[in-house]
C-alpha cells in the first residue's frame, strides 16, 4: 500500500500501513514514543493550538453544510441532537464524549497517535473501544490528507458510534477481524470494512444517503458519492464487495448501498471460513 497517494484519510486503521508507522516512515506521523502498551496516548487537550483549533472549525463548518441532504438520519440525529457532538464547540475532548457514548452504546474513545498494527486496532474494536488519531492536519492538507487524522476519525466514525445497531456491528468486525487473521482472509475483510465503514451507502425512503466516514469526512467523496452519475451504486453483497478491490488514491468506483443497518448486520452475522475459502479458490 503506497501511504504517499492515500486521500482524504479513508484508510482503515490498521492494516498493513502501520506497520510502516512503527518502522518510522518518515510520511506518517503520530507521536509513538510515549504511548501505552495498547498503542493509546493521553490526549493533552491544552496542546492543541489556536491556530488548530480555528482550522478544526472551518473543517467542521465546511462538512456540516454538506451533510443535512446527504448524511443518513442516525449521523444527522447524532450530530444535531447530541451535545457531546457539538464540533463547533471546538477540537472534541474524548473523555467528554466517553460519557455519552458510554451511555448510548457502551463504547469509549481512545486517543491514539495514528495508525495502528492490524491486531491492536481490531483488539480494541471488539473491545468497545474505538481508536481516535489525536493531531489534526496541517493547513496545506486542509483539502488533502495523507493518514487519518483527528478530524476523520471523529467527525466521520464517532457520531455512528451512538446508533446501537452500528455500534455492535463495529464490535462484531472487531471479532471477525481477528479470526479473519487467524484464517488468512483479512485483504477480503479489509473490502468489507472499505465499502461498509468507510465509504459505505444507505438507502432512506427511497433516497441514498451517506454512513461511511471516508464519504462522510471528506467534502469531495460525500458530493460524488451521491451528486455524480459516475460512479457505480450497487446493492450491498458481502461477496461482492469482498472481490471488489477498492482505491486508496481517488474517489470510489462502486459504492455499497445498504437496505438497513438490520441488513449490515443479518449479512455479516455468518461465520465467513466458507466465504474465505471460496475466496482463495478464485484468487479474488
Ligand atoms: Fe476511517
Amino acid at each position: 500500500m503506497d501511504t504517499t497517494t492515500l486521500s482524504d484519510a479513508a484508510l482503515p486503521a490498521g492494516f498493513d500501513i502501520s506497520l510502516k508507522t512503527r518502522d518510522g516512515n518518515p510520511g506518517l506521523r503520530g507521536n509513538y514514543a510515549s504511548m501505552a502498551a495498547d498503542y493509546t496516548v493521553p490526549q493533552a487537550m491544552s496542546d492543541y493550538t489556536s491556530e488548530q483549533q480555528a482550522r478544526w472549525l472551518r473543517l467542521v463548518e465546511r462538512q456540516l453544510a454538506l451533510i443535512p441532504s446527504r448524511a443518513c438520519k442516525e449521523f444527522l440525529d447524532a450530530v444535531n441532537g447530541l451535545t457531546a457532538l457539538d464540533m463547533r464547540r471546538g477540537i472534541p475532548n474524548f473523555a467528554d464524549v466517553n460519557v455519552a457514548l458510554k451511555a448510548a452504546t457502551n463504547w469509549t474513545l481512545v486517543a491514539v497517535p495514528g495508525l495502528l498494527p492490524d491486531d491492536v486496532f481490531f483488539t480494541h474494536l471488539a473491545n468497545r473501544r474505538f481508536p481516535v488519531t489525536v493531531w489534526l492536519r496541517e493547513e496545506r492538507e486542509f483539502d488533502y490528507i495523507v493518514e487519518p487524522d483527528i478530524f476523520h476519525d471523529f467527525f466521520g466514525h464517532v457520531p455512528m458510534l451512538f446508533t446501537p445497531i452500528y455500534a455492535d456491528h463495529l464490535q462484531a468486525y472487531g471479532e471477525g477481524a481477528l479470526k479473519a487473521k487467524r484464517l488468512g482472509g483479512l485483504d477480503w475483510l479489509a473490502r468489507l470494512y472499505w465499502y461498509t465503514i468507510e465509504f459505505g451507502l444507505i438507502r432512506e425512503k427511497g433516497a441514498t444517503k451517506a454512513y461511511g466516514a471516508g464519504v462522510l469526512s471528506s467534502p469531495k467523496e460525500l458530493i460524488y458519492a451521491l451528486d455524480s452519475p459516475i460512479p457505480k451504486r450497487v446493492p450491498f453483497d458481502v461477496m461482492t464487495s469482498m472481490r471488489t478491490a477498492f482505491l486508496i488514491d481517488d474517489v470510489q468506483t462502486t459504492y455499497f448501498v445498504l437496505e438497513s443497518f438490520q441488513q449490515l448486520r443479518d449479512d455479516t452475522a455468518p461465520d465467513f471460513t466458507p466465504h474465505y475459502e471460496q475466496l482463495k479458490r478464485e484468487g479474488a
